[in-house]
């Protein structure tokens, strides 16, 4: 497997909209636009990953030093199970410090246990829980974790 990551801005929304939409349910997905408009924010980044050239999924983030956030993260269904989720995982934690961030949080519906699962194998701690945070009426948890400097 030959994959490469890189940062991404708002030249990239049409296709971090197609990836999202690939990788979440119909009601969940967001849009171009919203990427466009997130991605001109101040402190707004994503990391694309490729498998040669095909992209295969990104992570949508943003740092207010010390804190970053993980507003979006996904690998395309048909690459799931290959390591890339972890690898993008740990893109993201080294990119986070560099601008700044000495910790990350997320939100993550209680029902996901394989980003769970990934969160935790990188140290995730929970730190809070949003009961109905999702459409669906799903709660999530607050997750943290520290970054290496
Ligand atoms: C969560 C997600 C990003 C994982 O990506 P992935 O490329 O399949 O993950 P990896 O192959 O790199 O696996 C890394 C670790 O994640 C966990 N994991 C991944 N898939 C899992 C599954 N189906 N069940 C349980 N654990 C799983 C494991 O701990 C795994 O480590 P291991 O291989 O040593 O057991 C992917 O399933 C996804 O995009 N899901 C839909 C979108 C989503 O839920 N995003 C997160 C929102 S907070």
């Amino acid at each position: 497997m030959s994959i490469h990551i890189h940062p991404t801005g708002s030249a990239s929304a049409a296709l971090l909209a197609e990836l999202h939409a690939k990788a979440f349910p119909a009601n969940q997905a967001w849009d171009m636009a919203t990427f466009s408009q997130i991605l001109a924010l101040p402190g707004h980044f994503a990391l694309i990953l490729t498998e040669g050239d095909v992209p295969m999924g990104f992570v949508l983030g943003r740092t207010a030093p010390p804190e970053a956030e993980i507003l979006t993260f996904a690998i395309t269904p048909e690459a799931r199970g290959k390591g890339m989720g972890w690898a993008l995982l740990q893109a993201l934690m080294h990119e986070a410090p560099a601008r700044g961030a000495t910790e990350v949080f997320l939100e993550v519906a209680e029902s996901n246990a394989a980003a769970r699962a990934l969160y935790a194998k990188a140290g995730a701690q929970e730190v809070g829980r949003r009961q109905r945070y999702y459409a669906d009426g799903a709660h999530a948890l607050v997750l943290r974790m520290a970054l290496e400097p």
